[in-house]
């Protein structure tokens, strides 16, 4: 993993799963029958600006939502938060979310935020030592599903997760288990997770949120094929693809496609990929959970589930898990 200038390094990890190999990854992705492209490549700079204006729109509710829960139950959700404790967020973006935590917790506690995108880390980081000038923080550019060693002065400390955004519905319930798994070993024993999972509603607003009027979901979505151009050098007609979401109710899914509006062959990095008028290339999915799924699946991955915490819609859900000694 690599640090921002300035920051403690935490490990010496390259990006050992590729995460940051963007050319393998869409080389695989669109070598597919089905093609694809990993939803982490979304964050670039410009794709972090577009989702931060993605979390402003009127149809966009998760994000005002969990705030709001997060506000009115801020006191509960940090209340055995120790002094000494270490605070990792994975898959942190801008730490708008965590500000509200931090203003309710111990001045003495260590933040580490997790996150694929370098100028998301950097931005949040200025931004909280002018709001918390004592706080400690340690960003940690990588990936949260590689193991993180932190260094030997916090390793002892009690570790406290928040992982907010409904990020966790960005992997299919199977690898959401293997994920929970592997961030409760992280957390260590009485480790507590805070997590923030959107719930099951009606197909027209969850698609609305995901297609929203002013297009910024779309520039969303199709701002990957703009990276796949400024960053491997590839001509794509950008313009040649529209975005698409579809609610996929048997499997609680959003869906996010890119439709290729003409056939068409595209060149990258010495390759050909041949697109279908019509063809997708599948970008993302967002799994919505009700409550009892969630916590279900949170026990079959060895947690302990405690509070839950809703708005008054039932539209988002905040989730408190504690890693037991004997799981
Ligand atoms: C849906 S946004 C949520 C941002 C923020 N936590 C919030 O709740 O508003 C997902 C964030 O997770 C980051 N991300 C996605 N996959 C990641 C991974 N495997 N490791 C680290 N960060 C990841 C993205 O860069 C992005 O900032």
């Amino acid at each position: 993993m690599k640090h921002p200038t300035g920051s403690i390094r935490i490990s010496e990890q390259a990006d050992g799963d590729g995460l940051l190999d963007f050319e393998d990854a869409v080389v695989d992705g669109l070598s597919k029958v089905r093609k694809s492209l990993p939803c982490r490549f979304f964050y670039d700079e410009r794709g972090s600006q577009l989702f931060e204006a993605i979390t402003l729109l009127p149809e966009y509710y998760p994000t005002r939502t969990e705030i709001e829960i997060l506000r009115e139950h801020a006191d509960e959700i940090v209340a055995s938060i120790p002094g000494n404790a270490v605070l990792l967020e994975f898959g942190s973006g801008s730490s708008t979310k965590t500000e509200i935590l931090l203003e309710h917790c111990p001045p003495t506690v260590t933040y580490v935020p997790i996150d694929v995108s370098p100028s998301a880390l950097a931005e949040a980081r200025q931004r909280l030592a002018r709001r918390f000038p004592a706080l400690t923080v340690t960003p940690v550019i990588g990936s949260f599903t590689d193991p993180i060693d932190l260094p030997p002065t916090l390793r002892s400390r009690p570790r406290m997760g928040f992982f907010p955004g409904s990020t966790i519905g960005n992997w299919t319930p199977e690898e959401a288990l293997t994920l929970l798994r592997s961030l409760r070993d992280m957390l260590k024993v009485n480790g507590r997770m805070i997590v923030g999972v959107d719930l099951k509603k009606d197909a027209q607003t969850l698609v609305r949120a995901y297609n929203d009027s002013a297009g910024v979901t779309a520039a969303f979505n199709l701002n990957i094929l703009a990276r796949i151009n400024r960053e491997l050098g590839s001509a794509i007609d950008v313009a040649s693809f529209r975005h698409e979401a579809i609610y996929d109710p048997r499997q609680g899914r959003i869906e996010m496609h890119l439709v290729s509006i003409r056939e068409q062959t595209i060149g990258i990095c010495g390759r050909r990929f041949h697109f279908l008028a019509g063809e997708r290339v599948h970008t993302e999915n967002s799994y919505k959970y009700t409550v009892p799924e969630f916590q279900e699946l949170s026990r079959r991955a060895g947690w302990l589930t405690g509070s839950v915490w809703t708005d008054a819609g039932s539209q988002f859900s905040i989730h408190e898990l504690i890693s037991p000694a004997h799981a």
